[in-house]
């Protein structure tokens, strides 16, 4: 019987050592990608941006005014045009953030001279006058092609201003709001689907209890017309800070399904929240910590997604993630209320990996903002005077557009481990898709801070043969691009990765991102 016993257990730890062996001298992470199971389409809109009065992301960033030396088209910069233009993004979320409960958007329409100005008291109490408004905002997402988001004022407005903003955005004519947006030079209506019902209602937009914004959400939403198309009208409440599942719990308890298309949720990525550091000067403990608080999303929207499937079982209901990003202490300077940072590499590995948390959740989570687009935050653009640059959270944008609106093609594998003291983390990131060309996309992130990883997929089984590659890599994670080398890091070709007979070996470097393209 001890015989037998020690038998046993000689077998099993010479089976743990040769799968040991086996994968430190190969060293290999094997992707499986899933092409027999019924998967979702990564909607497009995963990719949204958000635009907030705050610091210099509207003012002395997207916009100059029309007598500005800069460039610009209505007030507005070429140069960010064009670059967003590149980026095909989804949809624009504006004027806030905390800002949107303090905003009255009958200041900011009519002749500009005219606005009424106000304190944006939560962002270094300063002036607004208001000369960007909601003309300006809707005309730019016709140029830029996107969908505008619009959060509007729950926390200190009424019903009838929310639901007068509607009526003046998307009513045709004959109706008081309709004629005075015609009055105001805009005779056809804006296109205008997403409606976000306030922001951070548990905080900057009233510090409300769940209940109490509950009740309030429905109110609002039931007087919310959709005046271009009944069925297009797409409600968003105010979700939960981080892992406040009690929020998302009571508002899909309380809210009846036929007045509400999504709930949000916010989720920062930082060091510590009371010690935030520099955005470039950091340390490998540093480093480890943000990446700890970027891939807790994984489980975020794992753990809201399940309290969602208990109350919508038929997933009706999107999971909005209109704010996430990395953030840092502001650069050194500039005023505290600005939120101005720069962008590394660190913030690379922040976009890649919870880029793929979201295509691989696409299930539910069916938009995201990025925050924010222009010197505020995770900046995709930062701007000095008439200069402009990409930061490296930009060319992650840009490499990962090849999911958009591509179906999911599921992944398992199991991540070798990036250990940092007594820690440890997954290592390697990815998602894939297939879009209706037939093209395979996978993107796949190394966040170890030294060690390069492989990983092999076989790529039998989905009707692509040839494989190219980009990468988004640098020689020090704190790299960032600046005013003066705006190109220091940006996307090039990848060539470490081979196709052997329908696997495909990839060599991934520490803190990079790889986009594979398979047709
Ligand atoms: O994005 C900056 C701020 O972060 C937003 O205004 C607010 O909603 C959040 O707390």
């Amino acid at each position: 019987m001890k015989n037998k016993a020690l038998f046993k257990l000689s077998k099993l730890f010479v089976f743990f050592l040769v799968t040991f062996l086996s994968f430190s001298q190969n060293n290999v992470t094997v992707l499986e990608i899933k092409t027999d199971i019924e998967s979702p389409i990564i909607s497009k809109h995963i990719y949204g941006h958000f635009a907030e009065h705050l610091g210099r992301c509207i003012y002395d960033g997207i916009y100059v005014g029309e007598d500005s030396k800069i460039p610009n088209t209505n007030g507005v910069r070429n140069d960010i045009i064009l670059a967003l233009k590149e980026l095909k993004i989804p949809n624009l979320r504006w004027p806030g953030g905390c800002f949107a409960d303090t905003y009255h958007w009958k200041d900011g329409i009519g002749p500009k001279e005219n606005r009424p100005s106000m304190v944006n008291r939560w962002w270094g109490g300063v002036t607004e006058d208001n000369s960007f408004g909601t003309h300006d905002f809707l005309n730019l997402c016709e140029v830029l092609e996107t969908e505008p988001y619009l959060a509007a004022n729950v926390g200190s407005s009424t019903v009838k201003e929310f639901t007068e903003y509607i009526e003046y955005v998307s009513h045709k004519g004959g109706s008081p709001m309709a004629d005075l947006r015609k009055e105001n030079g805009r005779e056809k209506p804006w296109n205008v689907s997403f409606w976000g019902v306030g922001n951070e209602m548990w905080g900057c937009g009233g510090n409300m209890t769940p209940e109490y914004y509950a009740n309030l959400y429905r109110q609002y939403a039931t007087f919310m017309t959709d005046w271009i198309n009944s069925d297009k009208m797409f409600r968003i409440a105010s979700g939960a800070n981080v892992a406040d599942y009690h929020w998302t719990e009571v508002l899909m308890r309380d809210i009846p399904k036929n007045l509400i298309e999504g709930v949000a949720l916010h989720s920062y990525s930082f060091v510590t929240w009371d010690k935030k550091g520099s955005s470039t000067k950091f340390d490998e403990a540093q480093y480890f910590s943000t990446m700890q608080t970027a891939l807790k999303m994984e489980e975020l929207v794992t753990k809201h997604s399940e309290i969602m499937d208990k109350y919508d079982p038929k997933n009706k209901i999107a999971l909005i993630v209109d704010e996430w990003g990395g953030w840092y202490d502001v650069e050194e300077g500039t005023n505290p209320g600005f939120l101005y940072q720069q962008n590394t590499m660190r913030d690379a590995m922040i976009a890649g990996t919870t880029l793929n948390i979201f295509n691989n959740h696409s299930a539910r989570v069916k938009m995201a903002n990025l925050a924010q687009t222009v010197n505020v935050l995770q900046a995709v653009i930062l701007t000095e005077g008439e200069k402009m640059l990409l930061t490296p959270t930009y060319h992650i944008m840009k490499m990962y557009t090849a999911h958009h609106d591509a179906k999911l093609l599921p992944l398992t594998f199991e991540s070798p481990s990036y250990r940092f003291n007594n820690e440890s983390l997954p290592a390697i990131s990815a998602s894939a898709s297939i879009d209706k060309n037939g093209s395979v996309h996978i993107s796949l992130v190394n966040i170890d801070s030294k060690k390069e990883n492989k990983v092999e997929i076989d790529i039998t089984k989905l009707g692509v043969k040839n494989f190219s590659g980009t990468i988004l890599t640098a020689s020090k994670l704190q790299d960032h691009n600046t005013f003066d080398t705006p190109n220091k890091i940006k996307p090039v070709v990848f060539k470490t990765f081979e196709n052997k007979k329908g696997k495909l070996e990839i060599t991934i470097p520490p803190f990079s991102v790889v986009m594979m393209e398979g047709k």
